[in-house]
């Protein structure tokens, strides 16, 4: 699968708060690639402008070699990237299925509106859209429960189906922004499964994450951001050990 990304001296002002500055990364398809930092370092700000939430002050995001910095979200989300967010956004009254089926409406050839007025070519096309939901929702070991509401669910679950939801459109990118933030051991562990195998897939992956050992346990090559500045870049055991890294995040290195 091809759909890497660069960035390439990517800048973002808030008034006087620069929250990106001279970022350059690449994310290559088929790896899991880290991004860490401490609050404010502007990890999220990265995942806005490259999925067109945030406009660009500066430098330029190169999608599959394409130019995408100025291109709007919908497009961006066509070309094959995807993103959770740090903060879940289920419907949390709706059922895991219909949750899924959310991330399909941004492809859809007879749109949303249709399918809401149930017109018969947006009907067929549903169907479609519903079963490729549920082949998810089975991958994902949700089957049994694709009619529950997502609010009921466990956290680890309800992050699982924000996963699956930007799945739907069969991203080459999938940026994700803490994607273990308040799990348990056992759901984060099954986390770092699903992760895996979507990089084992040949999709590209940035990981935003502030446990070290999930860090250390899945990425291949790490970024290190601080105040909107990278800091460090390489094997997360290289930028974990980095002393400006442990001086700027850490507090203490990291016990093996
Ligand atoms: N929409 C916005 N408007 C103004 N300032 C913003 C906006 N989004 C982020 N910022 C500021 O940009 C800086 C980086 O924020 P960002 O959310 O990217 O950090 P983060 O690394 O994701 O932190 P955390 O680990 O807490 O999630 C912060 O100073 C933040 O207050
Ligand atoms: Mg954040």
């Amino acid at each position: 699968m091809t759909g890497g990304l660069e960035l390439r001296a990517l800048g973002k002002r808030f008034g006087g708060v620069v929250a990106a500055d001279d970022v350059n990364m690449s994310v290559p398809p088929g790896r899991i690639t880290g991004l860490i930092g401490p609050n404010g370092a502007g990890k999220t700000t990265i995942v806005n402008l490259v999925t067109g939430m945030l406009s660009v002050s500066s430098g330029s995001i190169l999608f599959d070699g394409r130019d995408i910095t100025h291109a709007p979200a919908h497009a961006i989300a066509r070309a094959g990237l995807a993103r959770t967010f740090q903060n879940i956004r289920l419907m949390p009254e709706a059922s895991i299925l219909d949750n899924v089926m959310v991330g399909f409406h941004r492809h859809e050839t007879s749109g949303l509106l249709a399918a809401l007025l149930r017109l018969p070519a947006a009907a067929r096309e549903t169907r479609a859209m519903r079963d490729r939901a549920m082949a998810l929702i089975g991958r994902f070991g949700l089957a049994a429960l694709a009619d529950h509401p997502a609010g009921g669910l466990s956290y680890g679950h309800q992050r699982r189906v924000e996963i699956m939801r930007a799945l739907a459109t069969d991203p080459r990118l999938i940026l994700l922004d803490e994607p273990v933030a308040g799990m348990n051991d056992v759901e984060s562990a099954e986390m770092a499964e699903v992760i895996r195998g979507l990089a084992a897939e040949g999709r590209a992956i940035l990981l935003i994450e502030h446990d070290m050992r999930f860090v250390t346990g899945l990425c291949a090559h790490v970024y290190a951001l601080d105040g909107g500045r990278l800091i460090a870049e390489g094997s997360a055991r290289a930028v974990l050990s980095d002393p400006v890294v442990i001086e700027a995040y850490l507090g203490s290195p990291l016990d093996a």
